[in-house]
């Protein structure tokens, strides 16, 4: 058995065929950057250092590694991915044993996997061991090049003769080597090829020339080993993971009404009888027990209680919906809500840092914003808290039982004592004692006739 390897991670390339500013292995791949899944899986394994190679936007790529114990290396100049490597020589000449190198934009790869190559290495006493896989679109893929069974080269695509780019066994991108010979091979590599680039492949065929074996290690689902270098593979690889990821979500009990337009972070935790409806995301949040989320519904970051639904087309960010509430549909939770059990926010209703007590309804077109609202309260349509004066936000509170009447507003700061009456189309801007009621609307006035005088001024036929 092989002692732990070091883990070196080459994320240095520009991602030229993305044309796009963000570093290519920051991409967002299932909500996280594509190098976060790379860097799961490293962590996962046995290993005794893990290395990333940072260049095309370093700062940013360190950056989003904050939180994963990792070394960075440096490549300024994008010259291959043997000299990315060689950019990790001042750490790896001190070391003994093996490296496994990984790349950054190679994010479907299963821990299982690679403990498989890494066992094949070990068990082969090779001195290098490529992952392999055959693929029905080898294009763009370095092809296994073996004779007589056996891995002699890598020929890179664009280096491939007619002939060879038939070749459907294609070089994975990840690697064990021995890292003595390994060293001495990258010192070796040249960059006459079509690319000039310097290819990390061709230390394979130096590490058999100086008289290492080479092994290698077929993965038994090769959509593993599935490249990320433009957009299209990128949406590509993000349909294989959610599917691997929701299906495992499914065999434990979480039902998808349609998991092929279900978008679900691993990170997600759900209890029984979950149901969640065609075309939703959901990120990095709880679900418990019988909560429903209806079509084309957002929930990011929040907690949904038991029995709660988020009803169709609504969007439900750092959150929490307490027991048997009902959110939407077409509503918007922004960071900050709080609903307490039996809460009703419909249609057209927003809330921000806002909490809503037990019981209470907002069912349609309404703001609540830096607002505390107790229990059983019973907001109007086209209630709003006007929490902003041009300058801060303002806090508003009404207390459990009261009723706001419809298009009312109130003036933030200000408070409603328990069991108080807002009428319909009131401004509140003072507090309202307990068990008040607020009127602040012009008195109606109504003048009989009138209209039929004023049409007959104007010339225009008066209704009957
Ligand atoms: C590479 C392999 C190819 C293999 C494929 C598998 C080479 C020359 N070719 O091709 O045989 O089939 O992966 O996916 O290695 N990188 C750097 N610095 C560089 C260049 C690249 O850090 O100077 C990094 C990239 O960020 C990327 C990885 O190395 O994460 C692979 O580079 P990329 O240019 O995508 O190689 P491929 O053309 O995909
Ligand atoms: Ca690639």
């Amino acid at each position: 058995m092989l002692s732990a390897p070091h883990i070196v991670i080459l994320a240095a390339g520009r991602g030229t065929r993305m044309r796009s500013s963000k570093p290519k292995v920051l991409q967002p791949l299932l909500f996280r950057p594509m190098l976060h899944h790379v860097l799961d899986v490293a962590q996962a394994l046995p290993h005794r250092s893990v290395s990333v190679v940072v260049g095309h936007g370093a700062e940013d790529v360190r950056e989003s590694c904050r939180g994963y114990s990792v070394q960075f290396f440096t490549q300024e100049r994008q010259l291959g991915t043997a000299h990315a490597l060689r950019c990790a020589e001042p750490f790896l000449a001190r070391q003994e044993g093996e490296v496994l190198v990984l790349s950054g934009d190679t994010p479907l790869l299963a821990e299982s996997t690679l403990s498989g190559l890494l066992r094949a290495h070990a068990e082969s006493g090779a001195r290098a061991t490529v992952a392999t896989a055959r693929v029905a679109e080898p294009a763009g893929y370095g092809r296994v090049i073996r004779r007589d069974g056996a891995v002699v080269d890598i020929r890179e695509h664009a280096d491939c003769s007619a002939q060879e780019r038939l070749i459907d066994e294609i070089n994975g991108g990840v690697y064990c080597f021995a890292i003595r010979p390994l060293l001495e091979a990258l010192a070796l590599i040249g960059n006459a090829n079509r690319q000039g680039e310097y290819y990390l492949p061709d230390a394979l065929r130096l590490i058999a020339a100086g008289g290492g074996t080479l092994a290698s290690f077929q993965a038994a689902d090769h959509s593993e080993f599935w490249g990320v270098n433009d957009f299209a593979a990128l949406a590509e690889a993000e349909a294989r993971l959610s599917r691997r990821v929701n299906k495992a979500f499914m065999l434990q009990g979480l039902r998808l009404e349609d998991p092929a337009t279900t978008r679900i972070d691993p990170r997600c935790r759900f209890g029984r009888d979950v149901t969640i409806e065609a075309g939703c995301v959901l990120v990095a949040s709880e679900l418990e027990d019988g909560a429903t989320v209806e079509r084309l519904s957002r929930v990011v970051g929040s907690s949904v209680g038991p029995g709660a639904r988020i009803r169709q087309g609504s969007c439900v960010e750092e959150s929490s919906v307490g027991a048997g509430s009902w959110v939407g549909p077409y509503a918007h939770l922004r960071p900050g809500s709080v609903l307490g059990r039996e809460v009703r926010v419909g249609n057209f209703v927003e809330t921000k840092s806002a909490s809503l007590g037990d019981g209470t309804k907002a069912a349609h077109l309404s703001y609540i914003g830096d607002a505390e609202i107790g229990r059983g309260v019973n907001v109007g349509c086209g209630f709003i808290t006007c929490n902003y004066d041009g300058v801060a936000k303002r806090r508003t509170v009404i207390e459990d039982d009261v009723f706001i009447g419809s298009d009312s507003q109130t003036v933030a700061p200000v408070r409603v004592a328990a069991g108080s009456y807002i009428a319909s189309g009131s401004t509140v801007t003072e507090d309202v004692p307990a068990q008040s009621l607020v009127i602040s609307r012009g008195r109606q006035v109504t003048k009989p006739g009138y209209a039929k005088k004023y049409g007959e001024r104007r010339g225009s036929p008066s209704r009957p």
